[in-house]
């Protein structure tokens, strides 16, 4: 058993205080909001995780799980302590660091012992040198570190499974000895292990989330193609995620890619690379794509309605995918404001994510179930691929709805069913 602090306990910092509570460490969650720390001291979790819930509540029954917002709370009792506070976008699309710097200060202001210094957080590559400067700069005493860098790969909607079924663990430190003590933490996991440099650990983050997202901005280039040429990208991608060498997943065409991670890591690439000298023209047509394709949709909505101003339109989801209540560059936030600006008048319902999004827009109607959101609509539109939306009762949608059209972004429902149904049905990239 290790003793760990975790600095900073969001989606990713909290899912790894209790994974690596529930493998047997004592682990302390810090968090400078103080609200957050008292609910989740009283097992409340702060985020919609899928089994996060119970791990949670079993963590603190046994006393290997406990929460503060004081680093002199968690940091002087830890060998290890682990940074996951955000690194949202700056102004120009980089990645603004003042909370991993303001992570790597308190921990040095609060540091009794040697510590290994764990960076979970995604950070632009070097930053791992920043965090040793400035805890050497801020230490009171002269206690050795190190830095390691540990990026996580989880999902948000899986977060608890993917952390505890890794399909690789990557440590990356200028202390080789550091970085597998690090693994060692995680032994009871099984996983593929790789130790390398700093650097390249930092690069592999940013390089996986910006392939991942490349290949969703690919199909639906696809997708564009596709409905010029009368062909069925879903199928397409069928076929070509039959070939080992592409592999199936990520190349559902749609709406795109939103979240806190792929907008924000492929621009804050783009940027690092333009910093450094390098025009990254494949991440710039990555990111201009999946922007398009909000904007897709709603023009799918206009000329099938024949004009958006008056009309009414249902959104069926609103966080950025499903099993999550994260709205974070949602693409749902885009196509709303579309709509509002076009002079439609905009209801939506989604399974968990309607109390966040509350909190930051009320120029929508929010609903209790899908069967609400169609009363009276002139067009629904699935901006979230949430499983119960598969299974509605389409007659009944049909009956209740002013103008039976539905624009699948996510192409949940198959075509011809939906045609047979008597709807006027678009997906995305589907003749
Ligand atoms: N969310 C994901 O799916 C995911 C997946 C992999 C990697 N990441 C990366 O992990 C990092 C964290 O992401 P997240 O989604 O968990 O963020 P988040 O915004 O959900 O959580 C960050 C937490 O850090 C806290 N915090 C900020 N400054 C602090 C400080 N100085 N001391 C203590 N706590 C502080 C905040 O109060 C918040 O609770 C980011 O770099 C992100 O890119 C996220």
């Amino acid at each position: 058993m290790s003793s760990v602090a975790v600095v900073g306990t969001g989606y990713v910092g909290l899912t790894t205080a209790v994974c690596l509570a529930d493998i047997g460490h004592q682990v302390t969650g810090v968090d400078i909001d103080e609200a957050k720390v008292a609910r989740m001291a009283r097992g409340e979790p702060t985020i919609y995780e899928p089994g996060l819930d119970e791990l949670m509540g079993q963590a603190l029954k046994t006393g290997l799980l406990r929460f503060t917002s004081d680093y002199s709370q968690a940091i002087p009792g830890a060998d290890f302590v682990f940074i996951a506070v955000g690194t949202p976008p700056g102004r120009r699309g980089e990645a603004d660091l003042v909370y991993v710097k303001q992570a790597a200060k308190g921990i040095a202001a609060a540091m009794k012992k040697t510590v290994t210094i764990v960076n979970k957080s995604t950070v632009p590559i070097g930053t791992g040198n920043i965090v040793a400067r400035i805890v050497g700069e801020n230490l009171r005493d002269e206690i050795p570190f190190s830095v390691v860098s540990n990026p996580e790969f989880l999902r948000e909607g899986s977060a608890i499974y993917d952390f505890m079924h890794p399909d690789r663990l990557v440590f990356g430190s200028h202390d080789e000895s550091a970085a597998r003590a690090v693994a060692g933490l995680y032994s009871k996991l099984e996983a593929r292990i790789l130790i390398t440099d700093l650097h390249t650990a930092e690069m592999i983050k940013y390089a996986s989330n910006a392939f991942l997202a490349t290949r969703i901005s690919f199909i639906n280039e696809m997708a564009r193609i596709c409905e010029r040429v009368d062909a069925d990208v879903k199928v397409v991608s069928e076929g070509m995620g039959m070939d080992r060498r592409i592999g199936p997943l990520f190349l559902d065409a749609g709406i795109g890619y939103g979240g806190s991670c792929f907008p924000k890591d492929v621009k804050a690439l783009a940027r690092m690379a333009e910093t450094m000298g390098y025009h990254p023209e494949l991440l710039d047509a990555v990111m201009e794509i999946n922007l398009d394709q909000r904007t897709l949709v709603v023009e799918k909505l206009r000329e099938v309605l024949g004009g958006l101003r008056g009309q009414l339109i249902g959104l069926l989801g609103l966080s950025y995918k499903p099993n999550t209540d994260d709205v974070r560059e949602a693409p749902s936030i885009d196509v709303i404001e579309n709509l509002l600006q076009k002079g439609a008048t905009v209801r939506a319902y989604d399974p968990k994510a309607m109390p966040v999004l509350k909190a930051q827009m009320n120029s929508i109607e929010y609903c209790r179930d899908p069967y609400a959101v169609a009363t009276g609509v002139d067009a629904l539109l699935v901006v979230t691929e949430w499983d119960e939306f598969r299974h509605l009762d389409l007659d009944r949608l049909k009956s209740l709805m002013r103008r039976p059209v539905i624009v699948d972004g996510r192409n949940i429902f198959d075509p011809k069913t939906m045609r047979d149904r008597g709807f006027v049905y678009r997906g995305v990239g589907r003749s």
